[in-house]
């Protein structure tokens, strides 16, 4: 056996820990793990309280997570979340009919009754705003572009997006997932012009959220997510950019759990995870943000520096371990 040091390669050669299905492509992205937590419509005052400090007394280690409280209480939470936790919007108002080729989207505030535009978010320093929930498009009939629309506004506005894709039981069942998501992630592409005005990478996270696990308890199986998430990443490579295919983080939602989250952290597209319910514990959501030192690992890269890793082969210089 030889140890060499060299650029931790885009797919490992062979992956360190549980590798998915043989079948299943494996291309890993460059960002740092990022874990959300969408807290619904779900709590009171007091509750929202308590979760904070349960989320306070907790300990995160190299990741990013970022946590979405309704509306009401967003202010609260900023106010008391303790670094490294930031604040997300659910949701932001753009007018659906809007046509604004320059880009200027300047007409968001106004008379619609009971939104919140970006620029309110903006005002209130909230970093970050999930956009395309599954639940806004099937219960608010949000389409494939007024998400797109949405996106791109809330960029130009400078705030952070987790924009949401992910397919039906029926959807999938009948072969459709990735024409599906393809079709939702074109919408933002159209949107997004990556020069001037809004722009991909770290600061659009895409949560891949297949909508028959969705508070379901019923999860998509590691062969599943890793088929759609490297699909999703080869599609940015193909459509917008190699750059933007590696900067991208792509998290994995539904029925996320402190039971289920290490085996789905191996993986190495999931970039992450997007949490509803055990969002609501505490201690649950801390360990699930935690995962992300079982991600480095099984994808051969060291926490908190992704330049060098140390690779071991065997004599064949089949890649055996990492360090
Ligand atoms: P869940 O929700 O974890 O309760 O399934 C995930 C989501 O909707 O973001």
């Amino acid at each position: 056996m030889r140890a060499r040091t060299l650029e931790p390669p885009r797919a490992p050669a062979r992956a360190p820990a549980r590798a998915p299905a043989r079948d299943v492509a494996a291309r890993a992205g460059r960002g740092r793990f990022v874990v959300g937590g969408n807290w619904k419509c779900h709590g009171s005052r007091a509750s929202v309280r308590t979760l904070i400090e349960e989320l306070n007394a907790g300990t995160l280690k190299d990741v990013d997570v970022v946590v979405a409280p309704p509306f009401l209480y967003l202010d609260d939470a900023m106010a008391t979340l303790k670094a490294p936790y930031e604040v997300a919007a659910q949701n932001c108002w753009v007018e659906p009919g809007l046509v604004d080729p320059t880009h200027r989207y300047d007409s968001e505030t106004g008379a619609f009754t009971g939104e919140v535009s970006a620029e309110m978010l903006e005002d209130l320093r909230i970093p970050w705003v999930i956009l395309g929930h599954s639940e806004r498009r099937s219960l608010f009939g949000e389409s494939n572009e007024f998400v797109g629309k949405k996106v791109a506004h809330a960029r130009y506005h400078g705030l952070s997006v987790i924009v949401c894709v992910g397919e039906t039981l029926e959807e999938r069942e009948s072969g459709k997932t990735m024409d599906v998501i393809f079709s939702q992630l074109k919408a933002v592409a159209t949107e997004i012009d990556d020069k001037e005005h809004s722009s991909w990478g770290s600061q659009v996270v895409i949560a891949y959220e297949p909508i028959w696990a969705i508070g379901t308890g019923k999860v998509a199986t590691p062969e599943q997510v890793q088929d759609v998430h490297a699909k999703i990443r080869q599609w940015l490579a193909d459509n917008v950019s190699e750059e933007v295919a590696l900067a991208t983080r792509i998290q994995y939602g539904g029925s996320v759990n402190a039971t289920n989250c290490s085996e789905l952290a191996r993986l190495s597209d999931i970039d992450g995870f997007l949490v509803g319910g055990a969002s609501l514990k505490g201690e649950d959501f801390v360990k699930i943000c935690n995962t992300s030192a079982v991600h480095y690992k099984a994808i051969g890269r060291k926490p908190r520096d992704d330049s060098v890793v140390t690779f071991s082969f065997d004599e064949d210089g089949e890649l055996i371990d990492t360090k």
